[in-house]
């Protein structure tokens, strides 16, 4: 590619709500231009990166026994109210009608599709093991659409659906998945943890993500240094601490004035965090048949002043998995006769269940509030003091130095960007949409499906967020829109430039080299800022200089400075780095 032929459009600055590196220096280096909330073009420079993400994804998709085939980007509804998803998915599901007011979606997945194929086409257990794959664009209705191609709304995946005969061979579908993706993130050179992930509803070890670790990630990923345990915060285990303390301490109500949260509760009284307990008020609403809602249960949640709540675990609570809620302010009054702040579980006006996390249960002589505006409690034991929890759970998220769950050691945590997440189904589409096969004796039985989607998008925020430096991207070398670029000094103006430089473009294009010829004539600087900003890993300098020793500068995007390598032996020298 020659720069003159090619479209160029850097920026100096990135316009000011970009937040984060990425989705700056994308902006900068002309790779994507927004249209609209979440909505972004793919620029010429971006839209190479996007084909070399895809390329790599397809090639090892079709190692792996994939099959691709494309599926629409409008469909129809009857599918999604077949599987139940067009009531259950939530705003983010775009939902459209058409000319005679025929409902349909933009696919945010493309499950219920691939099931009406599957089962149109898959009659026998002799056609199974299948794995269809596409690469196609999304649309998801993001809440809060930002980082530019890290959380679009348009965007584009890679999503695969296998179909298997029975569970076993399922989860060897499934693990040729992962062990897919393990090869394709190790080629774009990311470095990435796969993590287990939360199932919902399906439970068990069968669904992972894949994290690629970076400071800005959305995700907290929890891992233990000693063991291959790893797992995203919404999963990790928090484990029973030991055994209960013994209570030492009389209950005392104590003036608290002003003071509404544990932290400061604690730095009154001069204990440790660690002494409170926090109190979290949610509601869970029971509906008739039609929806409507019946009646309301409140509970009380508790977990030490040091913890948070896991929004995850606590929807797998018993009486949790319709949905909840947090309570609102007139039912937190109605329930414990004080506004939130000082509430903790004994004197309630009303009964309510209380939910102890593990950690919560384990304590003695500890500080919750008093059920009485600007009073605490001291000295609270459990059995003593109010009766034992109903229920005691797992309803925190970890925190580092936790012990890990595999017994091995303590917990770290780092965040990571999502950018891959394999899923054994089951049989949740093929049993709502009949998916079924024939089995040896003729029977019908449903396929076990599994997913797997990759955010071929989000790959380029995701390796930028990892690979930059104060001037720019830096790419790996298989993600660069261009592996080298050779900038003439003077190409306008020298005549031995020019034809070096000419010379050069074209062995290393006969030599598979994805090299561009920046031909522009511009300034070095200029020309050398702008190659920087975009993450080119190699770059040649030809000048009239350098040409008299009949030598080129030649530097690699990390390296600290240029090498002078003999004009006639570059193109080995960038072929040799480049297929290192
Ligand atoms: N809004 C988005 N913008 C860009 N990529 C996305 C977005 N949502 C999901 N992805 C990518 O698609 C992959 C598969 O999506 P999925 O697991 O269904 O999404 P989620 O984890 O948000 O439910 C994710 O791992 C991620 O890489
Ligand atoms: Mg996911």
């Amino acid at each position: 590619m020659k720069a003159s032929q090619f479209f160029i459009a850097t920026l100096k600055e990135a316009p000011s709500d970009a937040e984060i590196v990425s989705h700056r220096l994308m902006l900068r280096a002309g790779m994507i231009k927004r249209l609209g909330a979440g909505i972004y073009s793919y620029m010429p420079m971006g839209l190479r990166v996007i084909r070399k993400v895809e390329a790599i994804i397809r090639d090892e998709m079709n190692r792996a026994g994939a099959i691709e085939l494309l599926m629409p980007v409008v469909q129809p509804a009857e599918l999604w109210q077949e599987s139940g998803r067009f009531q259950k998915y939530g705003p983010e599901l775009m939902r459209v009608k058409d000319r005679h007011d025929r409902d349909f979606v933009i696919q945010p997945t493309s499950e219920e599709v691939i099931t009406d194929i599957a089962r149109q086409e898959l009659r026998s257990y002799k056609q199974l093991p299948k794995n269809f794959y596409h690469i196609q664009t999304k649309f998801r209705d993001e809440r809060r659409p930002r980082f530019g191609v890290m959380r679009g709304r348009e965007f584009t995946m890679k999503d695969a659906y296998s179909f298997d005969r029975d569970l076993e061979s399922g989860r060897r579908s499934y693990q040729v998945m992962s062990d897919a993706y393990c090869a394709i993130f190790d080629r774009m050179g990311l470095t990435y943890r796969a993590v287990a992930a939360d199932t919902g509803a399906i439970g068990g070890d069968v669904s992972q993500e894949f994290q690629v670790i970076a400071d800005t990630g959305e995700d907290a990923i929890v891992y233990c240094p000693a063991s291959d345990y790893a797992a995203n915060i919404e999963l990790a285990e928090a484990v029973a601490p030991g055994q209960r303390g013994v209570a030492s301490e009389p209950m005392a109500k104590v003036p608290t004035p002003g003071k509404s949260t544990c932290e400061d509760v604690a730095a009154l009284l001069g204990l440790p965090l660690q002494r409170t307990v926090k109190s979290l008020v949610l509601a869970t609403d029971d509906r008739n048949e039609a929806g409507d809602i019946v009646g309301t249960k409140v509970w009380l949640l508790l977990v030490r002043g040091d913890h948070s709540l896991n929004e995850v675990k606590a929807g797998k609570l018993p009486g949790f998995k319709a949905g909840w809620r947090f309570a609102t302010q007139g039912e937190i009054v109605d329930h414990f006769g004080t506004p939130p702040g000082y509430l903790g579980p004994i004197g309630t006006v009303k009964p309510v269940k209380v939910i102890a996390d593990r950690t919560v249960a384990a304590m003695a002589d500890f500080v919750c509030g008093a059920n009485v505006a600007d009073f605490h409690l001291t000295g609270v034991n459990w059995g003593r003091d109010l009766p034992e929890p109903e229920l005691v759970a797992d309803i925190r998220n970890v925190v580092e130095g936790d012990a890990s769950p595999d017994g091995k050691g303590v917990l770290a945590i780092q965040r990571g960007i999502e950018v891959g997440h394999v899923f054994l189904l089951g049989t949740r589409y093929s049993a709502a949409m009949n998916a079924n096969y024939l089995d040896e004796s003729g029977k019908p039985q449903p396929m076990i499906m599994g997913c797997y989607g990759i955010g071929v998008t989000r790959i380029l925020g995701a390796a930028i967020e990892q690979n930059h430096d104060d001037r720019g991207i830096v790419w790996p070398v298989p993600l660069a829109p261009f592996a080298a670029v050779i900038c003439p000094i003077g190409y306008d103006r020298s005549d031995a430039v020019r034809t070096q430089a000419d010379a050069l473009y074209a062995r290393l294009l006969s030599l598979g080299v994805d090299v561009l010829l920046d031909d522009r004539g511009e300034r070095p600087g200029a020309m050398f800022a702008d190659w920087e900003l975009i993450g080119v890993p190699w770059r040649v300098v030809l000048s009239d200089r350098g040409l008299k020793e009949g030598t080129a500068e030649v530097q690699g995007r990390r390296d600290p400075a240029a090498q002078a390598v003999a004009v006639d032996s570059v193109a080995d020298f960038l072929r040799e780095r480049l297929t290192a």
